[in-house]
């Protein structure tokens, strides 16, 4: 009996996990200048960030004529880079992964969110329209300093 009541249990919290995955990949395109429009989550060595090409330097980097992609590291307590500046009406690619525990990466006032696992990184693509500056906050409770823990996305012309 006791068995069967867990299975149960683990079945229920799997449809429910699948149910928040599928929300988190179908947000629709809402918020002033910015907006979300894909987002997936590769795995990563979290206690490697040092030696990973893509997250020792957290930068920006131009790929395309109006295509960029942003390498960008979570950790108690910010962001990396400080302020992350992109130029508008481009298609901007966050890969945002953390070196510790987990955090939230949510450019305020957009759709563009996402929590931000170690181990794991987090993609999500947004379009910029006009010039602008956001700020970047994390909404998962990652510890004391979790309340003051916000960066900064520049939009430039
Ligand atoms: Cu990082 Cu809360």
């Amino acid at each position: 009996m006791h068995i069967h009541a867990y299975e149960k249990l683990w079945l229920a919290a799997s449809v429910l996990l699948i149910l928040l995955l599928l929300g988190s990949v179908t947000y629709g395109a809402v918020g002033p200048g910015v907006a979300m429009v894909s987002d997936s989550e590769p795995a990563i060595d979290a206690g490697g960030l040092d030696e990973d090409e893509r997250f020792s330097e957290p930068r920006v980097e131009q790929v395309g004529e109006n295509e960029y992609e942003a390498y960008v590291v979570a950790f108690q307590f910010g962001f990396q880079p400080d302020p992350i500046v992109v130029p508008e009406d481009s298609t901007v690619t966050f890969y945002v992964t953390s070196r510790d525990v987990i955090h939230g990466f949510e450019v305020a006032g957009t759709n563009a969110n996402t929590m931000v696992v170690p181990g794991e990184v987090a993609e999500i693509t947004v379009e910029t329209d006009g010039a602008a500056e956001y700020g970047i906050v994390c909404n998962e409770y990652c510890g004391a300093g979790h309340h003051g823990m916000e960066g900064k996305l520049e939009v430039v012309s």
